[in-house]
């Protein structure tokens, strides 16, 4: 799929946009900081996703001294022409459209323009903490399989239940409430490990072809489900951590405290890596991702990718492109000048203008 047009009305420092995409393979979006590059992505993100990739809250997209923004994405899919549309209220209000008809949820917003964002942010996935990387996978899988996320969410109801009540038992024995926890939690442990044990495959499979390419066959990825409750007698693993949960007053096992560990070359990356190496690795897990999302929705989903070649060397830079040839790509630099392929958007204070022609030389 691709984008064909993106309209934008008091959206950060856009007061109007009206901006035709004529290239449905690389797109350099190119200008001096400050300029609105980043909040480009982030308006196209706001329509595929229905949430920001940079605030919590969407009301700080709105133009300074307005009270709403407006984002339109057109793209096509299969050859035909779709439109994605937000409406941001100060309220905290969002409303969307596919096609003209109002959407009532996000959800349903969800699985028609499909994007996947590649930021500097993403490479505090890789280097803090389990949780973010939890949130990674669970972010991923949920928007191929919509019905992990309700497993999810009851699995973590459940579990701060459970924590609650061995809290409240202040040392008494609360083991029998605690065996009608783990009688709810089984089911729910059984599908969230199940779900990411068929992930991390599709994923170790596709990061080791993109990131051959991208490393220039020097570097090879594998990433690690560390889990801590095994997938085959759950309630065994359960009942034996009864006394254990009761002693430190926690759910002290399950999927949410599991980790994903990524290794290259076989070394831990979190502490042996090179920021360079970070970041290709989780540019290449991102890549990863958008190729299980197409065979998933039999569509390959538009790629974003916000400043990523601060850090990378001119043998990864090329290399990054080959992995993407294929794959419609909005890449932000504040340069320019070594890229020799695709379209040149150039944003200056707010405004966005195809410069019409393949960006050779200085920008
Ligand atoms: N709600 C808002 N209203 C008006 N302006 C805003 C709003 N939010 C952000 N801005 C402005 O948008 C400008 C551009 O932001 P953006 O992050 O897109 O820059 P950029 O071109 O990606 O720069 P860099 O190269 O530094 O990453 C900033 O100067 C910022 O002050
Ligand atoms: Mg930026």
């Amino acid at each position: 799929m691709h984008i064909t047009k993106i309209k934008l009305i008091r959206f950060r420092n856009y007061e109007t946009l009206d901006l035709q995409i004529k290239d449905p393979g690389l797109n350099i979006i190119y200008g001096k900081n400050a300029q609105g590059k980043t909040n480009l992505l982030e308006a196209v993100h706001i329509c595929a996703n229905g949430k920001s990739f940079r605030v919590r809250s969407d009301s700080k997209t709105i133009k300074e001294g307005s009270d709403k923004a407006y984002i339109s994405v057109e793209y096509s899919k299969s050859g035909r022409k779709n439109t994605a549309e937000v409406l941001i209220g100060r309220d905290r209000r969002k409303s969307f459209k596919q096609n003209g008809i109002p959407v009532q949820t996000m959800k349903e917003m969800l699985g028609h323009l499909l994007v996947v964002v590649f930021s500097p942010e993403d490479i505090k996935t890789a280097k803090e903490s389990p949780g973010l990387r939890r949130a990674f996978l669970d972010g991923e899988i949920s928007k191929i399989r919509p019905s992990y996320v309700d497993a999810l969410k009851k699995y973590g109801a459940i579990i701060a239940q459970k924590n609650a009540a061995i809290r409240k038992s202040r040392g008494k024995d609360v083991s029998e409430i605690l065996r009608a926890f783990n009688v709810q939690l089984k089911e729910y442990i059984r599908v969230i490990l199940k779900n990411r044990r068929v992930y991390m495959e599709k994923l170790n499979e596709y990061v080791q072809k993109t990131h051959s390419v991208i490393s220039g066959g020097k570097e090879k990825i594998e990433a690690a489900y560390r889990q801590t409750i095994r997938e085959d007698d759950i309630e065994g693993q359960l009942e034996a951590l009864i006394e254990r949960e009761q002693r430190e007053f926690s759910c002290v096992a399950g999927p949410h405290r599991d980790d994903v560990e990524f290794m290259i070359n076989g070394r831990a990356a979190q502490e042996y890596a090179s920021q360079g190496q970070l970041r290709t690795m989780m540019l290449s897990l991102k890549i990863a991702c958008l190729h299980i999302l197409g065979d998933s929705a039999g569509h390959k989903p538009v790629l974003l990718l916000d400043d990523v070649f601060s850090e990378l060397d001119a043998d990864r830079k090329a290399s990054l492109l080959k992995s993407i040839a294929g794959l419609q790509t909005f890449i932000t630099t504040t340069g320019g000048t070594e890229l020799t392929q695709g379209t040149g958007i150039r944003v200056t204070a707010g405004q966005a203008k195809v410069t019409n022609k393949k960006i050779k030389g200085k920008s």
